[in-house]
């Protein structure tokens, strides 16, 4: 059965889309999981970009007009990926997204949502399409309160976050992860430094951990796309000797990883 992964943010450029794109191709590629991409940013469309599919015959725009989500799907880099459509004439509802996937995603291991950052039906869209959401935070103050605000109206849904996915970190003028995680009360469950492969990799269209698998950015995407799989990390030689890890988002990945295995085969494994 399919577990629909939703990314959200309330900010715009904090990097959603391409995060959705690299945790669905490392599911695919890195772990052997099929996979459905879904472009749900409605007004603002741009994973086709992402995923080089430029000019799509049929998008979730028509998905949500009535079309066969079969009619809608193009494989790229190992995942079926619904695109987006800029310049869709009809008005569609977001909110039949739930309905429109609730049989279809039994076909995958994931179904990935990169949502809109408006705060009205094509945010809410995602937020109710999704079993487990996440949100993509950049670590300053303005997108912290954005966070927060985000973190609200699941809960308001009865759709809690299970994490948050700090991207884009630089260093000395960020806002630390323990702050984070005490005033938005979840735990950060991935750092994701400024990596400049990443516009490399726009620029080719090709997701960053195909473009550069070694690359500090595809490394923390395996990471996270690990623990969902339910997948132990691997530990560095270094972190053995020393016998002990204090990274606090490897740690929260840990406990997200019991939580997932536990949700997909119950306590006691498959
Ligand atoms: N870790 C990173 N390092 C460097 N650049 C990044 C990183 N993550 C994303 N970017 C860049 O930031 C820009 C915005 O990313 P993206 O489009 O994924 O954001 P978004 O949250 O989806 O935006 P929107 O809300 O407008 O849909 C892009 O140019 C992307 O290449
Ligand atoms: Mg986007």
């Amino acid at each position: 059965m399919g577990r629909t992964i939703g990314l959200i943010s309330l900010k715009g450029g904090v990097g959603k889309t391409t995060l959705s794109a690299a945790l669905a191709v490392s599911l695919a590629n890195n772990f052997g999981k099929k996979v459905l991409l879904i472009d749900a940013n409605y007004s603002a469309p741009n994973l086709g970009i992402h995923m080089d599919i430029i000019s799509p015959s049929r998008t979730i725009h028509d998905v949500l007009d009535g079309d066969k989500i079969s009619s809608a799907i193009h494989y790229r880099y190992g995942v079926d990926v619904i695109p987006g459509n800029f310049l869709y004439r009809k008005a569609v509802n977001p909110l039949k997204l739930r309905n429109r996937l609730a049989y279809f995603k039994r076909n995958y291991d994931f179904v990935i949502l990169d949502a809109s950052p408006s705060l009205n039906n094509e945010v809410l869209s995602t937020i109710l399409a999704s079993d487990n959401l996440f949100i993509i935070s950049t670590p300053d103050y303005p997108t912290l309160s954005c966070s927060m605000k985000a973190a609200k109206l699941a809960r308001e849904r009865n759709n809690p976050i299970e994490g948050i996915i700090l991207n884009k970190v630089k260093g000395k003028y960020d806002v630390g992860l323990e702050e984070i995680q005490e005033s938005t009360g979840i735990p950060v469950v991935a750092k994701i430094k400024n990596d400049k492969i990443v516009n490399l990799a726009l620029h080719e269209r090709v997701p960053a951990p195909l473009f550069s698998k070694g690359s500090a950015f595809s490394k923390e995407v395996m990471r996270f796309a690990g623990a969902l799989v339910g997948e132990k990390e691997k530990r560095g030689l270094f972190l053995k000797i020393r016998g002990k890890d204090n990274k606090k988002e490897r740690v929260n990945r840990a406990v997200l990883r019991e939580s997932f295995y536990e949700g997909m085969f119950g306590k006691n494994g498959r």
